[in-house]
């Protein structure tokens, strides 16, 4: 764990160089627009430690695997979003001598993330070896407003020396992953050009094509004059740069405005690519860098309008949840259906930046509350238009019929994981997809999202259930074999309760949505029944006979569901009894202890209780959780915010504050001690969900809105807003009562602590938590 990061309620502040955590922050300060997105780099060189990283949406790179033992139905390729060419770089140079951090000495270091307006800003004075001194001011950022675009101002200003100075604005397209399997380059250069303040080139992914033109324009300032001083623009193989000299003096001010743009052939064909690029820039270089740094903090403030949850008394917290929500916006901001979220985002390569399970099982539901129903509703089409490839999955692993197996990793709807206990045991996810989709019809009560693809996908994955158990003579029941459920920390076991329950509910709700389907759109059914080749009444005689008789551990003596068949064989024993030097576990032990021990990664059974709440009675929750948690080292990022919101609907106050503290400064304090390898953001909506449903109760069901909240202790109050279907809804919290706004021009009936009430068009309700009998203290009070 670290601590060397300030903290500040909207910003992310490093004060003093930490070289030594240069990666950490480099993930930390990320900035990113949603469709591309880089590490905190510098902009002029750094030859210490650092991941160089810059990414682009949807631009990926199938690279062939790397295994030990090959095993037949494993894929030829993991795919990777690719480290893209980088347009961030300034050399400077001062009498000919490299600024370089690493070899000069540095003084008043400071590096801010401000995620109010979306920027990052950097400012240094550093000695070089020479004895010379500058001092450096630098702010970007990747616009929000246009999502192709970048900007950089870069202030320099000698501090003791008459001399000159070099600045080198660059495009470098000779990058490559520092986590491709062979150490091959992805790029092939296609053409470049550079001119006397701009220029760019243009690279081409090898195997998937993929063409993106990555250009710069500058204009150099001194003293707030622009100079048109003549430039000697330079090129080598994928490298365009333009290097500028001028004469200073100490006290002179030199700004270079450089503007950035990555265009891709994902949103504009081959041809059009240079000449998109260069328009972009050059409207940029007319707008100038302060107003676009206007508009980019205007297009924050309407995000943080309605995503923003503010905390009163509680800074650290505060500034974590602000940084969840901020990355995951840098992340994802929903309006292409071919995107989706990596766990890293884009911040780092671990995870190949490829689409997992996480994005429904935690994404989803952040996006549906802040960001409304058609981003929500994109990341469900994603998985629709993926459905032939999942059938293909399925087939080349020997199921038949259309049943669908969705992959564990994915860039394209192609499984690329190749570790056999998770691609083909890890099978909950098919689960978490169909699962996704209930949710999004619970939440927005858009039946026709099952009309027009929900259905389609439903089924797939009901004959993939269906398909996967068998039946045991000596139970004579249904069962699962062969599987891992959420907690990796087992693998090939039998009976996972997590998947069986799962399994089960998809036929369940399969069987519901067809129900549904052939009622209100008869010819459409007609039409889906025919294309799949459904034999409605065999498969879904099927589908009853196994969620009839389908077999679930369960210990009755202590009245809990059992992980898997033959858990309480395990020795049992609780986290606390490991020492310091056996954590943790994914470290210290080797894979087969682990394996044999009862040690949980992350929520599995509970996973199970959370997403199908309305299945369980508190105690059964109790129970479970009382058993489980002790047991769970939460290696895992997603494991504590489900934990967060189980705890707290327990009423474990302090355990759901822990847990939350936890996830929502993950990355800022480096719990893990592997920011350095990017961001953990999945988890980030976790964190979330750990915030709106832990301790503002928040659910959906029964097709009203509930909220239960509480104030966690040292809090003195804290606000967040939700969108549930045409309304936008305010809660506010404080120690004496919950406040409840209707921000829409319609009335709005909610459940609050267990009791519906209605709220007026632009009216509130005030539930007085003093009074803690239950009753309201004052009802729709005015409107505002
Ligand atoms: C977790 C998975 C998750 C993956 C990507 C793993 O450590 O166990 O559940 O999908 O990370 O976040």
């Amino acid at each position: 764990m670290k601590n060397y990061l300030k903290h500040d309620p909207w910003k992310i502040i490093e004060e003093g160089f930490h070289p030594e955590f240069n990666e950490v922050s480099e993930s930390c300060f990320s900035i990113g627009n949603g469709c591309m997105g880089q590490r905190a780099n510098f902009e002029e060189q750094f030859s210490g430690k650092r991941l160089q990283g810059s990414y682009v949406a949807g631009i990926y790179y199938p690279d062939k695997t790397r295994v030990g033992w090959w095993k037949n139905g494993y894929p030829e390729y993991f795919a990777k979003v690719l480290n893209a060419p980088n347009w961030i770089g300034i050399d400077v140079k001062i009498d000919g001598e490299v600024l370089d951090l690493a070899t000069c000495k540095v003084k008043d270091f400071r590096r801010e993330l401000n995620m109010k307006e979306g920027y990052l800003e950097r400012s240094f004075s550093a000695r070089l070896v020479s004895g010379k001194e500058v001092e450096v001011r630098s702010r970007r950022f990747c616009s929000l407003a246009e999502k192709e675009l970048g900007a950089i101002s870069y202030a320099v200003r000698p501090l003791n020396f008459d001399g000159r100075l070099t600045v080198a604005p660059y495009v470098d397209a000779g990058v490559s992953n520092k986590d491709a399997n062979w150490d091959e380059k992805f790029w092939v250069e296609i053409n470049k050009s550079v001119k006397r303040r701009s220029g760019y080139i243009l690279a081409e992914t090898k195997k998937t094509k993929f063409q993106v033109c990555t250009g710069m324009r500058f204009s150099i300032f001194k003293n707030g004059e622009k100079m048109e001083t003549d430039s000697q623009p330079f090129m080598e193989d994928k490298f365009v740069s333009v290097p500028v000299n001028i004469d200073c003096k100490p006290g002179d001010e030199i700004v270079v405005y450089k503007f950035g743009a990555v265009v891709s052939s994902l949103y504009h064909k081959k041809t059009e690519l240079a000449a998109h690029c260069r328009t972009l820039l050059k409207q940029a270089a007319n707008t100038g860098f302060a107003q676009l740094l206007k508009e980019q903090a205007a297009a924050w403030a309407a995000k943080w309008e309605e995503a923003d949850i503010a905390i009163e008394g509680d800074v650290a917290a505060q500034q974590g949840i602000r940084f969840n929500i901020f990355q995951l916006y840098q992340t994802y901001t929903g309006e292409d259906e071919r995107l989706n979220i990596g766990p890293k985002g884009f911040t780092g390569e671990k995870y190949g930046g490829s689409t997992y399970w996480d994005t429904e099982a935690y994404c989803l539901p952040f996006y549906l509350a802040t960001a409304g129903q058609q981003v929500a509703r994109n990341l469900l089409v994603y998985r629709y238009k993926h459905l032939k490839k999942a059938i293909e999955n399925a087939a080349k692993l020997g199921f038949t019929n259309g049943a669908a197996l969705y992959p564990m990793v994915t860039m394209n709807g192609e499984e690329c994981h190749n570790e056999w206990e998770i691609t083909f045991e890890e099978i909950h996810r098919n689960g978490a997809i169909a699962y996704a989709i209930f949710n999004y019809v619970r939440y927005t009560a858009e039946q026709d999202y099952l009309v027009e693809y929900g259905l389609e996908v439903l089924i797939g994955v009901a004959r993939f259930w269906a398909q996967r158990v068998h039946w045991s003579a000596p139970k004579q029941q249904f069962v699962m074999h062969g599987v891992t459920g959420p907690n990796e920390y087992e693998n090939n076991v039998n009976n996972n309760w997590y998947t069986n329950y799962l399994a089960v509910w998809t036929m369940k709700y399969a069987l519901e949505s067809l129900e549904y389907v052939t009622k209100v759109a008869p010819e459409k059914y007609a039409a889906l029944e025919a294309g799949l080749k459904f034999n409605k009444e065999k498969e879904t005689a099927t589908w009853r006979n196994i969620i009839a008789n389908m077999y679930f551990p369960a210990d009755e003596k202590r009245g809990v569901f059992l992980q898997q068949e033959g858990f309480l064989d395990k020795e049992l024993r609780t986290v606390d009894t490991l020492s310091e030097a056996d954590k943790p576990l994914n470290q210290k032990w080797s894979w087969d202890r682990i394996l044999r021990s009862c040690f949980i990664k992350q929520a599995d059974v509970l996973q199970g209780i959370y997403f199908f709440a309305e299945d369980f009675d508190t105690e059964t929750l109790r129970r479970n959780f009382d058993f489980y948690e002790p047991m769970t080292v939460h290696e895992s990022s997603l494991s504590a915010c489900v934990h967060a919101i189980l705890a707290a609907r327990l009423g474990k106050h302090d355990m759901a504050y822990g847990m939350y503290l936890r996830t929502a400064r993950l990355d800022l304090d480096d719990y893990n001690n592997d920011t350095e390898d990017g961001l953990h953001i999945t988890s980030m909506a976790g964190t979330w969900m750990a915030f709106v449903e832990g301790f503002g109760g928040m659910r959906a069901e029964d097709g009203m809105l509930s909220f239960s909240p509480y104030l966690p202790k040292g809090w003195a109050a804290y606000s967040f807003k939700i969108r549930w279907r045409e309304f936008l809804i305010q809660v506010k919290v404080d120690g004496k009562s919950t406040t409840i706004l209707n921000l829409t021009d319609i009335p709005l009936s909610l459940r609050l602590n267990g009791e519906i009430y209605s709220i007026g068009n632009r009216a509130s309700i005030n539930y007085n938590e003093i009074k803690t009998s239950g009753h309201i203290e004052q009802q729709a009070a005015g409107h505002f």
